[in-house]
């Protein structure tokens, strides 16, 4: 009953509520999912990023990633054996929470070292260089945090080739270096750190300072330094590197297998189904399920995409009926959530069923899922599974094999594949919508007369956010249409019509979220429209809360 009461918010959106719902649904099975071990050592090079915790080592990734060189991010007990078929060209140690002199504190694996190959610690990263190679590090005597002026005192060091003689940069640490280990130099120092940058001749560098953040705005060259020119790396990886890489490699893992993929209008499923269809053709199967509760004209222009665009063959399910006939009368949000997710299943299953024997389930999960899954008990992709484990009563067997192209890109990156690939820009850059759709924007009961409603309304503010050339900027802008009537006057009548709430927000991640300000005269446009335009709404309200404390969604 306790998880009753819990929330039952996704914080990700749209592909990942599929994927969701598809592995609980197996998992209630006993079944766990396969991922399929790495292929085989390849030309590819590796920058590995051993991660220590810090709330900045997705960041590190991204920035290498930028350097047209792929990188991964492993736990920093990672064994060799894991490492080795990455074709390693360089670590870089991240930050963490713990000072090395912490009983248990994490520290390198031997093969770093041994290995010979460059090595970039980032402040705890650089704490740890130190203390395992024998200098001294001084435990939270001085704290320092924010920003810094580097003087650089090495000119020649390749780290800094390019670079001015003195540069801003992020500092955040509270263990200090004292001693450097034997070999070291200091090549860079602050006000307060005569050791900000250290190296030796083996290619080994220390950083007191987050060259990762938006905070040390030359962090990009820094990256560019060590990984193309003392790490050697090419820099060619690239959105083509990828999918002529992903396409070898669906082709290996499918065989004669068949592939089953749920696409849901997201840019994620639509890469994933992209990539597999140029690998495996008619050995794969998209299948549509249309909700009933998605946006205007969006059925019909995910199925001219794939089928007229891409000429890809698509089950089409119009399974709109069966979502409302669920959701009639259910007012609580978190009960159209379980519905809405219980019956993508049944749906899907059913479908599946039709299509004889498959083997494998192409799936859009993103780099992001995959850290934060197998980083700690307490992540947002565990809480997710645990809310949806909460829906009770899903259905028959599914055994699949999980393919995961995406499993190493970001989003940006997934949306230049997507653009490589030649998918149209609307797909690409649609901003995020929840798995659950419309429902959750139709506060209270849901009908098809309020669907409506709500779809014309969203359609003018998407339409005036895009004429604006707001539409990417922004996270997500949308109408939600209230349960509250309110009276208003139309020529010489009355009117008692609903009330639209039009939401626009910026943000990161999601996680938090600022709202707007949207130029004055825009919202007039917005509101003039919709009360013009939509019958039954006379009225139209500008939300104007951040996240926290209210949510993104309504609902
Ligand atoms: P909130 O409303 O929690 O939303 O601030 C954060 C992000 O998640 C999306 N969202 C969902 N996505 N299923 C999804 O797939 C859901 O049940 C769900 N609820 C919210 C929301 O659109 C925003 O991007």
């Amino acid at each position: 009953m306790e998880n009753e009461l819990q929330s039952h918010r996704i914080t990700a959106s749209d592909d990942i509520e599929v994927s969701a719902y598809l592995e609980i649904a197996k998992e209630l099975h006993g079944e766990q999912p396969v991922v399929e071990p790495k292929p085989p050592p390849s030309e590819r090079e590796t920058i590995v990023v051993i991660d220590f915790g810090s709330q900045y080592s997705m960041l590190i990734a991204r920035r290498v990633r930028e350097c047209h060189v792929y990188c991964e991010l492993v736990p920093y007990d990672t064994p060799w054996e894991k490492i080795a078929p990455l074709n390693p060209r360089g670590f870089i140690l991240s930050g963490g929470p713990a000072s090395v002199y912490d009983s248990g504190a994490p520290l390198a694996l031997s093969y770093i070292y041994e290995s010979h190959l460059p090595v970039m610690g980032i402040c705890y990263g650089m704490q740890a260089i130190v203390y395992q190679l024998g200098g001294e590090v001084a435990s939270g005597l001085k704290h320092e945090y924010g920003h810094a002026i580097l003087h650089i005192s090495s000119e020649d060091c390749p780290l800094f080739a390019g670079l001015p003689p003195s540069l801003p940069v992020w500092m955040s640490h509270g263990d200090q270096i004292m001693e450097m280990p034997p070999g070291f130099k200091s090549l860079a120092y602050t006000e307060n750190s005569p050791f900000a940058v250290i190296g030796n001749d083996s290619g080994i560098f220390g950083l007191q300072f987050h060259p990762e953040v938006v905070h040390t705005p030359q962090g990009k060259a820094i990256f560019q330094n060590f990984v193309l020119r003392i790490c050697g790396c090419q820099g060619n990886w690239t959105p083509a590197n990828f999918i002529s890489d992903s396409i070898d490699k669906i082709r290996k893992q499918v065989g004669d297998g068949k592939v089953v993929c749920a696409l849901s209008g997201g840019v994620d499923s639509a890469v994933t189904a992209t990539l597999s269809d140029r690998a495996i053709g008619s050995k794969l199967t998209c299948l549509f399920i249309n909700n009933g509760l998605l946006r205007r004209e969006e059925p019909e222009r995910v199925l001219n995409v794939f089928k007229r665009n891409l000429k890809m063959d698509i089950v089409y399910v119009d399974a709109t009926d069966r979502f409302l006939e669920r959701l009639k009368g259910v007012t609580d949000p978190e009960t159209k959530r379980r519905l809405v997710g219980n019956e993508f299943i049944q749906v899907f299953e059913e479908e599946a069923a039709k299509l004889g024997k498959v083997d494998f389930l192409a799936q859009g999960t993103l780099y992001p899922d995959v850290i934060e899954s197998s980083s700690t008990i307490e992540s947002k992709a565990s809480a997710k599974i645990k809310s949806h484990h909460n829906v009770g009563g899903l259905p028959t067997k599914m055994k699949f094999t999980l393919i995961e192209p995406l499993r190493y890109l970001f989003k940006d990156e997934v949306r230049e594949v997507g653009l490589a690939l030649g998918l149209p820009e609307d797909m690409v850059w649609r901003q995020p919508f929840p798995g659950p759709g419309l429902a959750i924007r139709v506060i209270g009961d849901v009908t098809k007369e309020k669907l409506e409603i709500l779809r014309a309304a969203d359609w003018i503010v998407m339409n005036e956010i895009k004429k604006a050339k707001l539409y990417r900027q922004l996270w997500q802008s949308f109408a939600v249409l209230t349960d509250v009537k309110s009276v208003g006057v139309m020529g010489d009548y009355r009117t008692y019509g609903y009330l639209i709430a039009v939401r626009a927000i910026s943000s990161e991640d999601a996680m938090t979220a600022d709202w707007t300000r949207l130029p004055y005269d825009l919202l007039a446009r917005i509101s003039d429209r919709i009360v013009n335009e939509v019958s039954n709404v006379n009225r139209v309200v500008y939300d104007v809360t951040s996240k926290p404390p209210a949510t993104i969604e309504w609902e």
